[in-house]
């Protein structure tokens, strides 16, 4: 599997295995370690909320592939938020996993103004700060945010000691979020794209079953490979084996500039759309 490199020099791998929705139970631990060993796949994303933890960790448990190379990712939820929380949500996080080190640990969604317009932004800083120490007592080989627009990521810049390596974000053909991958760019921050099929919904688009059936692959192989053409690293959910296996084969075929013109001009179709600064939880 081919790598990134993050802003601290530790690599990950391009493509990742997403897991929210996926159970916490022997089916879901059985389509994570079919995804380690039959597919390839050596990323794996969870969060404390998906509530799979425990899943995710005895599936790379069995796979009898070594700790060290398997990239792992989880995130800290909305309610740990807060320097002193941090610390024993991420305790939680190891518990469930059952592994003593993490290789990414990501804030999950930023406080915002609407929720807490005087503290939002300290609300960030401070959770921010007990992600730093944590990585600095080696616990975590990198840190990072999810769903953070610029003026979310604006204050901590202005502040933080060590910048994030990695910003999670809703990127599908539907849901480009242009300036916000942009942004990041600009600053060294590696964008994963979630839900880079768009739950499904790009699936079913004309442009990209059109440019599908020219190139003889899937609609899902060519949303995957135009997330990557863009430098982006797409987290990938399925639990169904042959699409398990399509969704890492995107290495041995290319999409024309024609093909990435059409699916950039692309604006709505489907996804979950969600604006951080107007979710409820
Ligand atoms: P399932 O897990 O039942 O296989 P996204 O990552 O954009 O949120 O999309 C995830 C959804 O897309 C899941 O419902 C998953 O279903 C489905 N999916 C994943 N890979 C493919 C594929 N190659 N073809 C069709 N649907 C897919």
């Amino acid at each position: 599997m081919q790598t990134y490199k993050l802003n601290n020099g530790v690599e990950i791998p391009v493509i990742g295995f997403g897991t929210w929705e996926t159970p916490n139970d022997a089916s879901g631990a059985e389509a994570i370690k079919y995804a380690i060993t039959q597919a390839g796949y050596t990323h794996i994303d969870t969060a404390a909320a998906y509530r799979n933890e425990e899943s995710v960790g005895k599936a790379v448990r069995e796979s009898g592939i070594s700790r060290d190379k398997i990239f792992v990712t989880s995130k800290l939820w909305n309610t740990k938020r807060g320097y002193d929380n941090v610390f024993r949500a991420f305790e939680r996080t190891m518990q469930n996993l059952q592994m003593d080190y993490l290789d990414l640990y990501l804030i999950h969604w930023p406080a915002i103004q609407s929720q807490y317009p005087d503290s939002w932004t300290q609300i960030n800083y401070d959770t921010w700060r007990a992600m730093e120490q944590l990585y600095k007592d080696g616990k975590i080989r990198a840190i990072g945010v999810s769903n953070f627009m610029p003026h979310h990521l604006e204050p901590l810049l202005d502040k933080c000691d060590v910048v994030p390596a990695v910003n999670q974000i809703e990127v599908h053909p539907g849901y480009q979020q242009v300036e916000a991958v942009e942004f990041c760019k600009q600053k060294g921050i590696l964008v994963e794209a979630w839900s880079p099929l768009g739950r499904g919904d790009a699936l079913v688009n004309q442009t990209i079953m059109g440019i599908a059936d020219r190139l003889g692959r899937t609609p899902a192989q060519v949303c995957l490979r135009w997330v990557l053409d863009k430098g982006l690293l797409p987290l990938v959910k399925s639990v169904t084996p042959t699409r398990i296996l399509q969704n890492i084969d995107v290495f041995d075929f290319s999409l024309t500039e024609e093909d990435t013109k059409k699916i950039d001009a692309l604006t709505d179709c489907g996804g979950m759309c969600l604006h951080p600064d107007k979710v409820t939880f």
